[in-house]
């Protein structure tokens, strides 16, 4: 005969219902033996009130408080047992079935009836919790398995996600540092590459994924925004982002200067003049008739800039024909400065100044395959190291970036299209909060926040990587449906979690700063069951080793030579 899923019987018993709450009950435990075993996140199941259905809930605290001992009239003190009340609060989490109509043993997240006063409570360990899990796992079909990690409670038991679900409808990860995230990416990445024809985009602020783009087991492309060491190098891989493919928007966001009492009219002549120029280098007929300002078409900053410096310096005819100054002389210098500012440095070269082939007009079509194509030579993740882009304008960087490549997959054939996800790493840099946005962020955070809003429709979706979550765009993150939440030690983060998460499962939460390095909550509808998971560690580990500091100084003395290396890579801009 086949062992039923839950065996439950006086061995595993621990108490009765006493009290319910929507989806939290408090259970008296009537075995304290048992409470030696019981540790947090631990599954129980309750009886429902069907004899095929039990509710089963996660163990969120347990308290156990000492009576006084009075002594009986026989002058014995009672047993010390009996003078104990234990109870454990616990959050209801779905309802399984022994038998669903034709179905047999099924679990679903959610209740419907909850537990009854009295009801009897079991933990669920050992066979019974190996024979649930496996039950989980069975309710993801084969092709849309993502295995990342076992469950802490029951180490035999792999944590099985729904690739699909997890990837439809944007998801985070969240972790204060050094907890775990760059690597719990890593793992979902190098799974991913297993599939046929993964498309996702990494945002890699730090270099700190360069490991998984190198060698024979390599799973990923990898990809550098050029910075000022680069720009001599022929080299596909190295990106430039051309100031062409920024919106008007965008580009007086990284150098207008709103507080300038002139900035209406150094707006005003920017776009008339951008406008023109672009008109002319349209080489289609078609486009020519619907193109707008923000369209990406290739123009020469150098032209423009000697349009506005025509303007700045201009003279118009006054009264008796005197040539007095012209209607934008002079309002335009400090803008022109900050124009040619940004053009001559080096670090910005990869926007500003890029090498002459960006400037082509078919250039684009090349640019956007190199990043949308998967094929078999061609690895279908790909792996942008944004670590020398200047923090000033990072967040119009990867922005515009996100924006052309939705826009590209917001106008492909509907039937033609394939999705991709953009995983923003360390997004606190350049998705914070509205209230602390400057011009700049705005920028990207529009950009981004349309894709948390419209994404889903198109195929595209985020997968959003931070270490303060309340820093991050609280829009982008409440679009977000499952949650990879690793440690969390600060308050402010823990809550803004907190809040992300329905009523039914704040308590879970309660465990996210006991966490381990590596161990994780999931939270969302890619996985059945919210519960700790131990992450497995990833193949190619990423480049973000925590320093072992004592370790270090007790070994390796600071080298000359290499500080004097450093200080000139830093004068250059470049890791000579
Ligand atoms: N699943 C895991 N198993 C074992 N050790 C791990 C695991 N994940 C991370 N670690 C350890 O923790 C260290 C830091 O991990 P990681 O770089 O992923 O942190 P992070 O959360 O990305 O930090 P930061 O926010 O600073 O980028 C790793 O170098 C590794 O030693
Ligand atoms: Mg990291």
């Amino acid at each position: 005969m086949i062992a039923e899923v839950l065996t439950l019987n006086e061995e595993n018993k621990i108490g009765k219902v006493i009290s319910v709450d929507t989806s939290n009950i408090i259970v008296k435990v009537d075995n304290h033996m048992i409470m030696t075993k019981l540790s947090i996140g631990h599954i129980m199941a309750v009886k429902g009130n069907y004899e095929h259905e039990k509710l089963i809930c996660i163990v969120e605290k347990v308290t156990r408080s000492q009576f006084e001992l009075v002594e009986t009239e026989e002058g014995e003190e009672e047993d010390i047992e009996s003078n104990t009340n234990d109870l454990i609060r616990a959050t209801l989490i779905g309802t399984f079935k022994s038998v669903d109509g034709l179905k047999r043993n099924v679990f679903k997240r959610g209740v419907s009836l909850f537990p009854n006063v009295d009801s009897e409570c079991f933990l669920v360990n050992g066979d019974n919790l190996e024979r649930f899990m496996n039950i989980l796992g069975n309710e993801v079909k084969e092709n849309q398995k993502l295995v990342v990690g076992n469950f802490a409670n029951d180490t035999n038991s792999l944590a099985i996600l729904d690739g699909d679900k997890l990837f439809q409808r944007h998801a985070s990860i969240l972790g204060s540092t050094g907890s775990g995230k760059s690597w719990c990416v890593a793992t979902i990445l190098e799974k991913a590459s297993e599939l046929k024809y993964p498309n996702i985009i990494v945002f890699d602020m730090h270099g700190e994924y360069s490991p998984l783009t190198k060698g024979e087991s390599k799973i990923a492309e990898g990809f550098k925004i050029a910075g000022a060491g680069d720009l001599d190098k022929n080299n596909k891989n190295i990106i430039y982002l051309p100031y062409w493919l920024l919106n008007r928007e965008e580009i007086l966001s990284t150098i207008l200067d709103r507080s300038d009492s002139n900035a209406p009219n150094q707006s005003s002549r920017f776009t008339t003049h951008l406008k023109d120029l672009k008109l002319k280098n349209i080489e289609e007929e078609s486009v020519k008739k619907s193109f707008t300002v923000d369209s990406p078409v290739p123009y020469s900053l150098n032209k423009l800039i000697e349009l506005l410096k025509e303007d700045d310096t201009g003279t118009k005819k006054g009264a008796a024909n005197k040539d007095v100054k012209g209607d934008w002389n002079s309002k335009l210098t400090r803008f022109i400065s900050r124009l040619e500012t940004k053009v001559e440095d080096k670090r910005y070269a990869f926007l500003y100044n890029p090498n002459e082939e960006c400037n082509t007009y078919d250039w684009m079509n090349k640019f956007i395959f190199n990043l949308l194509h998967v094929s078999d030579e061609k690895k279908g993740i790909k792996v942008i190291d944004f670590s020398e882009v200047p923090s000033d304008i990072l967040p119009v960087v990867t922005g515009t970036l996100a924006r052309i490549l939705y826009d590209v997959q917001f106008w492909m054939n509907n039937e033609k299209r394939t999705p991709f996800t953009l995983l923003c790493d360390e997004a606190h840099l350049y998705l914070p909060t509205k209230d602390e946005a400057d011009a700049v962020q705005k920028q990207a955070l529009y950009n981004f926040e349309r894709i948390a809003k419209e994404g889903r429709k198109y195929g595209v979706s985020l997968f959003v990587v931070s270490q303060r979550p309340s820093d991050v765009s609280k829009t982008i993150l409440s679009q977000c449906n499952n949650f990879i939440v690793l440690r969390l030690t600060n308050d402010r983060d823990q809550n803004v979690v907190k809040n992300l998460m329905p009523d039914s499962l704040k308590g879970v939460t309660d465990c996210l700063p006991i966490l381990d390095v590596g161990e994780a909550l999931v939270l969302g509808d890619a996985i059945l069951l919210p519960n700790r998971i131990k992450l497995h560690e990833p193949n190619l580990k990423p480049e973000s080793n925590t320093v072992n500091f004592w370790k270090e100084w007790d070994a390796n003395q600071p080298n000359e030579e290499e500080i004097k290396k450093a200080i000139k890579n830093m004068r250059a801009q470049a890791r000579l």
